[in-house]
């Protein structure tokens, strides 16, 4: 076993243990914190703690400790209770270690340099379905890039559920599942007309807008209808880096989103900045959806200036830059995350030829639930 798993010597401090390991590095392992981790704690089949934390004090502390080669062995004050670590696993939950990692983004942004790379984002249907390196890799490009394109699907109506569910469930909601993408009669959405649709992220009304979308192309054979998409997380950095002003009033402005679907009865209001952020000071999401925005009813003082924010976030989220233009093609799966990158078409002839694409949603936990599954996450 490496050097770092051996201890030179344990002290037992005041509420502490403190471990001095034969690579030097210190540990400090709180008492409550080690029995609350006591490996009788957790349930041996369900994985889950069984220890009440209410059944002991604050103040309970090793009566007794017994260090015996890889095996520390605690003697509690409280409850006549033992507890056996071994000391591979404490040096792997050593909390000053974990707790000073830096945050590393996963995301890689881009621009429209991507589309000379369009291979990088590309991957066949049947090698996801049939071997799980090419799932992880799809789930990859999914969470590094936020988007990619899976080629060489069937076209038959619903089929994308069989890939999709390779990931896991589908997020249902009041457009069902999938929902048709064509042009119909007294519309209930922009996206069932055949107009162009801007640069957007889908449902930005629902507190919980879904982390995923997948847009499986049946049939593209009308003129226009081409589509976009645009790293929303990279228009974001550019304005962190280069307009600090208006970056801090999309993240902190919290504007109106609506929907009012004729066919629902149902309201929906949500209030949100443009860009929220993580704990990490990382990209959290995008909601940008100039359809969905409800009449915005800021403060007066804040209007003229949240305006200015909004249309320059507007101008660059559909600039040259930035956007990517294509054509999504009869077995082309358009997979995104929907809290990161936006997507539009251009407007399309329905006399012209015909134009069906079914969308499903997938929630972001599902990809990285996943991810962290085939990386084989220590928690
Ligand atoms: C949608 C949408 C794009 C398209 O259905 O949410 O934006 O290409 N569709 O039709
Ligand atoms: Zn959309």
């Amino acid at each position: 076993m490496s050097k770092k798993y051996n201890v030179k010597n344990i002290k037992r401090k005041k509420d502490h243990l403190s471990i001095h390991w034969s690579d030097n590095h210190k540990s400090k392992f709180h008492f409550l914190w080690l029995r609350d981790n006591c490996p009788s704690a957790i349930h041996r089949t369900a994985n889950m703690r069984v220890f009440n934390l209410l059944t002991v004090s604050k103040n309970i502390f090793p009566k007794k400790l017994v260090h015996k080669k890889n095996k520390i062995k605690i003697y509690w004050s409280e409850l006549n209770h033992e507890s056996n670590f071994d000391t591979k696993w404490l040096r792997d939950h050593c909390y000053s270690l974990r707790s000073s990692n830096k945050y590393k983004s996963s995301y890689s942004f881009w621009d429209q340099k991507l589309k000379k790379n369009f291979r990088k984002i590309k991957i066949d249907h049947d090698k996801i379905l049939n071997n799980d390196r090419y799932l992880k890799k799809w789930l990859h490009i999914l969470n590094e890039y936020g988007f990619a394109l899976i080629k060489k699907s069937p076209t038959k109506k619903k089929s994308a559920f069989k890939i999709l569910n390779k990931i896991s469930h589908h997020r249902e909601t009041f457009f069902g599942t999938p929902f048709e993408v064509i042009n119909i009669p007294k519309p209930n959405n922009t996206a069932y007309t055949a107009d162009a649709l801007r640069n957007h992220t889908d449902l930005p009304y629902f507190e919980y807008a879904p982390g995923y979308q997948f847009l499986h192309c049946l049939i593209n054979d009308a003129k226009g209808g081409n589509s976009s998409v645009v790293d929303g997380f990279a228009v974001s950095n550019y304005l962190r880096k280069k307009e600090k002003k208006i970056f801090k009033i999309l993240t902190t402005t919290h504007v109106k989103f609506k929907d009012t679907d004729y066919t629902q009865k149902a309201i929906r209001v949500l209030y949100s900045p443009l860009i929220t952020l993580t704990k990490d000071n990382d990209f959290n999401d995008i909601r940008f959806n100039m359809a969905a925005m409800g009449i915005i009813d800021i403060d007066s003082s804040k209007m003229k200036k949240f305006y200015e924010a909004y249309q320059i976030f507007a101008k660059l989220l559909h600039s040259n830059k930035f956007k990517i233009d294509f054509r999504l093609k009869a077995g082309d799966i358009f997979c995104f995350n929907n809290r990161r990158v936006l997507h539009g078409r251009t407007a399309f002839d329905p006399k012209s030829g015909n134009r069906h694409l079914q969308g499903y949603y997938l929630e972001r936990d599902e990809i990285l639930a996943r991810l962290n599954y085939f990386n084989n996450l220590k928690v």
